[in-house]
């Protein structure tokens, strides 16, 4: 009986959480998805089929990522001429004498008043040169491990939890440490780095004033956006890879949830360089066909996100069948190379079913390429990884990065990413 009364009260204080993170009106129902046709991936836009894999390389491949660079993320500047690494700090005893840890800022100019980030690195002491997965993180460096050493940063951080006045504070120190499993990546032999995104370009719209935008000025309705802005971010932590010789920066996985996991599939779409790609419920604009409107529209993003994507996305609004891609497109352009999607069962904003069916129509391009698809014709059972060359799950339980997700990105790196010859 108490049981029962105490499991009505749980359900309810679920299902609110739930609802909170769904906002109404919007389609969470599959039977009402509408029709749609999706672009052929390998169908050039004069209509030449694409038969070869030179063809996808050459041809089609450059038309699909122009599309995706000046319709919805917005071109991005490449390395500036001006990019310097300066070490911070270094302990090769960190963690309880588990791990190398290093930070290290990143001018983007040579000026050193001027944007920077701030790479946190930890990695084992005996592995070399590491594999290692790279992330942004959403309130700091110093979430992400109670350790005292990581510094604090400095730029605009949300009002969220530990931080005031736009302003982090030591309170904030591991508070998100449950989204990444440090020690399950360092006994797995690899390495992790962090950087804060909002170092990169703070998360709210300014009309591109701050952040690294200030360096390029005004963008134009087909140059970037917050999004490609961090995936840039990210680029130039791999310019610091590689002059790092215990890293390798030949196995480089690129991790993000969520926004981040909108970054991290753009990252890896704009640099070969990233030898593995992993989406954490990356939803709209990420992972999930923009097609189907389930939960979260492109009109929605762009109405409450109006920085994220490049100007010419705006055309999309309420036009999803006008777009001359989708995002099973985005997935494509990541091929030979794995890339991971995950969802979660409660996250039905970010639209399981369609970050799946992304996955599963960009298999025809693995298949030209000599890879492996997904392992499913259909969506799994929740909690049952399927992958070929393309990872997928559905974890049971909300929008979150955990334990279980991070089990199954080990196991599909170490599949995919770690024997990889140097
Ligand atoms: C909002 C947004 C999503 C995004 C998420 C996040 O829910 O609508 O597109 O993925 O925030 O980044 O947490």
């Amino acid at each position: 009986m108490v049981m029962r009364r105490y499991g009505s009260f749980f359900a309810v204080l679920l299902t609110s959480s739930v609802l909170l993170a769904q906002p109404a009106g919007f389609n969470y129902d599959e039977s009402k998805v509408p029709q749609y046709q999706l672009p052929d991936p390998l169908l050039m836009l004069d209509g030449t089929r694409v038969e070869s894999a030179r063809q996808w390389n050459q041809e089609r491949r450059v038309e699909v990522f122009t599309l995706f660079e000046t319709e919805m993320y917005g071109r991005s500047p490449g390395r500036p001429e001006g990019l310097h690494f300066e070490t911070l700090e270094m302990a090769d005893d960190a963690l309880d004498g588990k791990a190398v840890r290093k930070q290290v800022r990143v001018f983007f100019s040579t000026n050193k008043d001027g944007p920077s980030m701030d790479i946190l690195i930890y990695h084992p002491r005996s592995v070399r040169p590491v594999p290692l997965f790279v992330g942004l993180n959403f309130q700091g460096n110093h979430t992400v491990h109670a350790d005292p050493a990581i510094h604090i940063t400095e730029s605009w951080v949300r009002d969220r939890g530990s931080a005031s006045n736009n302003r982090a504070t030591e309170m904030g120190r591991g508070t998100s440490a449950s989204r990444w499993d440090i020690n399950s990546i360092l006994d797995r032999g690899y390495g992790l780095a962090t950087i804060y995104y909002g170092d990169i370009d703070p998360d709210f719209h300014d009309e591109f004033k701050n952040g690294v935008h200030a360096l390029y000025g005004q963008p134009a309705a087909d140059e970037w956006g917050s999004i490609s802005a961090w995936a840039w971010g990210l680029s130039r932590a791999l310019d610091y890879f590689e002059t790092d010789a215990r890293l390798d920066q030949r196995r480089v996985a690129v991790i993000g949830h969520s926004r981040l996991g909108k970054t991290s599939l753009w990252a890896g779409a704009q640099d070969p360089r990233f030898s593995l790609v992993i989406s954490n419920d990356s939803g709209c604009g990420g992972a999930a066909l923009s097609r189907r409107r389930f939960g979260e529209t492109v009109e929605r993003i762009n109405t409450s996100f109006p920085h994220w994507f490049c100007g010419n996305f705006k055309k999309y609004n309420g036009k999803e069948d006008s777009l001359p891609l989708d995002q099973h497109m985005l997935i494509a352009l990541m091929a030979p190379r794995p890339v991971y999607i995950a969802s979660a069962e409660g996250d039905r904003w970010a639209d399981p079913h369609g970050e799946f069916l992304s996955g599963l129509h960009a298999v025809p391009v693995y298949e030209l390429l000599g890879k492996s698809g997904i392992g499913a014709r259909k969506m799994p059972a929740v909690d049952s990884p399927v992958s070929g060359t393309i990872g997928y799950h559905m974890r049971t339980g909300k929008h979150n990065v955990t334990a279980y997700d991070w089990q199954q990105y080990l196991d599909f790196a170490d599949r995919t990413m770690k024997k990889r010859s140097r």
